[in-house]
Formats: C-alpha cells, sequence, structure tokens
C-alpha cells in the first residue's frame, strides 16, 4: 500500500510513523507513507495556503490553488483508492472503515486546517470525509496519523501474529475481554482460574461471556436490540 498526506505541518507526521509496528510495516515493504508540504505547491512569493473566508466571519480558509495543484499532480502519478479528507464533521472512524481501507493499493489523505478546506475541494476531488470524534483538533495531521495507524496495522503480514488483529476489539462488533500475565496473584488479585487452567475450549466460552459482558456495560450500542 501506498499513502499520500498531504498537510501544511509535515513535521507533526514524523514521528507516529517512526517507531514500533508503523515502522516496523515500511522497513518490511508494507505500506510506503510519503507526506507532502502543501506549501511546496503555493504559487505565492510567501508560500501563502489560506485565506479571508468570503462572507466574512473569523478564521482563515485553506484556498483551493495549491491544495488543487497538490492532489492532481500525485493523481497525474498514479490512481488512489480514496481521496480522504479529515474534519471534524466527516463520517466517524469505525474499525469497519478500517478493514475496508487496509484492501486498498493507494489512498490520500488532506488534513484541514484553520476553518478548513474551500468546499469546491471537498465537492470536486474528495470521496471520503472522515472523524475521529466529536471534538475538535487544531489541524487534521494527528487524525491522519490515527486513520494511517489503524489502517496499516491491518494490512496482512504487518502484524508479528496476524490472530491478533482479528481478537481486537470491535472486529467481532464487542469489546475486546480483559487480559492477564504473570504472576498469578498480585495484590490478593488472582487470574481468573479458567485462564491458568488451559483448556482452550472454556478459555474460549470465557472470553466471550467477558467480551459481551464489558461490551453490554461499557458500549450498548455495539449490541444493538
Ligand atoms: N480535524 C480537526 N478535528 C478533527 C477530528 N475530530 N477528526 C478529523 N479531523 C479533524
Amino acid at each position: 500500500m501506498r499513502i499520500d498526506i498531504i498537510t501544511v505541518l509535515p513535521e507533526l507526521l514524523k514521528s507516529p510513523f517512526s517507531a514500533s509496528i508503523m515502522q516496523r510495516a515500511q522497513t518490511k515493504g508494507h505500506v510506503e507513507i510519503h507526506v507532502h508540504n502543501l506549501r511546496d505547491f503555493s504559487d505565492d512569493k510567501h508560500r501563502n495556503v489560506d485565506d479571508y473566508q468570503y462572507g466574512g466571519g473569523a478564521g482563515m480558509v485553506m484556498s483551493v490553488g495549491p491544495i488543487s495543484k497538490a492532489i492532481e499532480t500525485l493523481q497525474a502519478q498514479r490512481k488512489y483508492d480514496e481521496l480522504i479528507y479529515m474534519t471534524p464533521d466527516g463520517d466517524l472512524l469505525e474499525q469497519s472503515t478500517c478493514n475496508q481501507l487496509s484492501l486498498a493499493q493507494n489512498l490520500l489523505i488532506l488534513c484541514g486546517h484553520y476553518k478548513g478546506v474551500d468546499q469546491r475541494i471537498r465537492d470536486l476531488y474528495i470521496t471520503k470525509e472522515l472523524s475521529i470524534g466529536s471534538y475538535v483538533l487544531s489541524g487534521g495531521e494527528l487524525a491522519a496519523a490515527i486513520v494511517v495507524d489503524a489502517v496499516v496495522r491491518l494490512i496482512p503480514g504487518v502484524l508479528n501474529d496476524e490472530t491478533s488483529a482479528l481478537t481486537d476489539s470491535f472486529q467481532d462488533g464487542l469489546l475486546a475481554p480483559p487480559v492477564y500475565t504473570r504472576p498469578p496473584e498480585f495484590k490478593g488479585m488472582q487470574v481468573p482460574e479458567v485462564l491458568l487452567g488451559g483448556n482452550p475450549k472454556d478459555v474460549a466460552a470465557w472470553r466471550e461471556e467477558k467480551a459481551y459482558e464489558r461490551t453490554k456495560e461499557r458500549r450498548p450500542d455495539l449490541l444493538g436490540d
């Protein structure tokens, strides 16, 4: 997979991809992540990428020129499965969306800033608008990093134990059950007997029950009716 990210703050996107699983995914060739500075596509001598809002009001708007040039330059080199715009008014990011996106060959992600991008960019180029939650960040970069992380770890081969993505919270519509490791007793608290016993059928039944209980308590919305 190849992921291109267009941003005014490329430095914000360095560290999220330079450690642990994201780094290994790149070294092993499962994903290429390319971060593009939007200012490189500005014709303005001050490398400006924003302007005042028509109709007035506080806050700048990202102009059509540089974004259009950036997108079209990249589109001339390959076909993108999705052109994603990170915005608080987008569709809420769900595991199902991440699963879908993990099958893509090429993704392009545009990070919004200030009051957002000129609506015509969204109408012309964007195929998917994503929000990571009902709160407003200073820009789309951290949200884009979250999308990339959630998607890349699902690419086959990225996780060492491939089954571990399958047992994540949400993958079966439930939250994940509690987990334990050594020691068997800590401050008087015991690891549940069934996990120590090692009967795979009993363990599976216990995990399913706990996953259901936890989901019912914390996220009943996931269970429907
Ligand atoms: N940009 C600012 N806030 C955001 C959010 N919650 N999700 C996605 N992009 C954003």
